[in-house]
């Protein structure tokens, strides 16, 4: 691809670019925040890794300047402000609305068609927001929140198995916050299902260590994770750059499938160069369903607040 833009240049921006740059995605990556010079110096730092790392993507960084993001293929926004410990994601909402609005807006005049991928929180609402700013297709603009949260989901098996992680193979569904739903039905190890290798209890465990996974990152740290998000976020620049079809689950527009409508929620779908090239409907059991309805009615009351902000 010709130019791949990230918008932000904070924890998680810097670390989709550095993940980007090293599997050689574009020809040039445009890392843009609005704190001057903070995006020329983290480009400029990746830049220089390029000769031992073995790649050619070239990074540069701008502050604010949009003209210098034209005619980027894939742009990923990660400009927002993160939690701090005792916040939740969805308190995030009334800066970071603004925010991905308007820079929505300015990469769009730029990149009209461009593939946007949200990072931003509260994701599921963030994404919303993109799409009625962007006024693109909704396969066109998704966000990344399952990657990362069966990332987590599966880090956590392989350590309890003592296996690879490489071998754990998982979906979720849901919004990306604590209600998120790790689906232990659809996990295997290589084929194995997941039960027949763990007792209830220890799932259990799992699956709830998981849906709080970024709320323990961010007691430890005192700021949201980067590196596993950053790498969720570059999986699937990856898919779209090289056409792959691979199955993730995105945070994607719903317009029936699982009985919701309207509303952008993690579901598994199908990344290639078109951007959600399908969307794949499970079939849920009762208790799985109340937990997505449960997910989708967190998710609504988060867009009641965007539509109160009065944005659009
Ligand atoms: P950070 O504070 O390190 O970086 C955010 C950057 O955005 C800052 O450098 C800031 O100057 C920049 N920014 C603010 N307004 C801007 C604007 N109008 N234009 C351009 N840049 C602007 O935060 P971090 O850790 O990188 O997190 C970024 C966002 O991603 C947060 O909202 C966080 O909650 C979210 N996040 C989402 C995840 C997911 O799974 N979807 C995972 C991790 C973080
Ligand atoms: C995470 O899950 C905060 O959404 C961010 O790490």
């Amino acid at each position: 691809m010709d130019k791949i833009t990230v918008i932000g240049a904070g924890n998680v921006g810097a670390t989709v670019a550095n993940v980007i740059a090293h599997k050689d995605l574009a020809r040039e990556l445009v890392l843009v925040d609005v704190k001057e010079g903070l995006a020329e110096g983290k480009a400029l730092d990746i830049w220089q890794t390029s000769s031992i790392n073995n790649f050619n993507t070239r990074v540069v960084g701008v502050t604010n300047n949009y003209l210098r993001t034209k005619g980027s293929g894939i742009v990923v926004i990660t400009s927002g402000i993160p939690r701090k410990p005792g916040m939740s994601r969805d308190d995030l909402i009334k800066t970071n609305a603004n925010i991905v609005k308007e820079v929505t807006e300015k990469v769009i005049k730029y990149s009209p068609e461009a593939i946007i991928i949200i990072v931003s929180n509260p994701l599921d609402v963030m994404t919303y927001c993109a799409y009625l700013a962007s006024n693109k297709p909704s396969h066109k603009v998704f966000g990344m929140a399952g990657i990362l949260d069966t990332g987590r989901y599966r880090a956590f098996i392989a350590e309890a198995l003592n296996v690879s992680p490489k071998d754990i193979l998982s979906l979720s569904l849901g919004g990306h916050g604590d209600q998120m739903v790790p689906l232990p039905r659809y996990t295997s190890v290589n084929g194995i299902p997941i039960d027949e290798l763990l007792g209830k209890d220890e799932i259990d465990k799992i699956v709830e260590r998981t849906r709080l996974g970024g709320g323990e990152l961010v007691n430890l740290m005192g700021t949201s994770a980067w590196y596993a998000p950053g790498a969720a976020a570059a999986q699937m620049v990856e898919a779209i750059v090289d056409d792959q079809k691979r199955i993730f689950p995105c945070c994607a527009m719903l317009k029936g499938e699982y009985g919701l409508k309207d509303i952008y929620m993690g579901v598994p779908v199908k990344l290639g160069k078109n951007g959600i090239e399908g969307i794949f409907e499970l079939q849920l059991n009762k208790a799985e369903k109340k937990l997505l309805v449960e997910s989708a009615e967190s998710v609504r009351s988060v867009m009641k607040v965007l539509d109160d902000m009065k944005l659009f």
